[in-house]
């Protein structure tokens, strides 16, 4: 039995030098409102969800990315909405959002 049910890790990794990093497409607000939806669904916490920052998890060019763990399911997202169908349907549910998921060959 694990500590928590589902562990996802947004990266909010920055670069100055202008190559593609997850804070460019917004990864921040997408954290901060998967945090609050998580939350206020009675979710977080041990038995439950853990929603946690992250660095670069070397696989940039499909940012931004978060992942779930234990299914190591990658995400890649666009808007509030399709954090609103993680939560909802993955960290609630436990089914896997296959729409949202990044191609395996996605690297950096
Ligand atoms: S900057 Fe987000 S995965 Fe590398």
């Amino acid at each position: 039995m694990s500590y928590y049910k589902h562990h996802i890790f947004f990266c909010l990794n920055a670069r100055e030098n202008g190559e593609a990093a997850c804070a460019q497409h917004d990864a921040q607000a997408a954290f901060d409102h998967c945090k609050a939806r998580v939350k206020a669904a009675g979710l977080a916490g041990p038995g439950g969800v853990r929603v946690n920052k992250a660095g670069c998890l070397d696989r940039c060019a499909g940012g931004p990315v978060a992942v779930v763990y234990p299914e190591a399911a990658w995400y890649t997202f666009v808007d509030k909405e399709d954090i609103d169908e993680i939560v909802e349907s993955h960290l609630k549910d436990g089914r896997v959002v296959e729409r949202l998921l990044l191609p395996p060959d996605v690297g950096r």
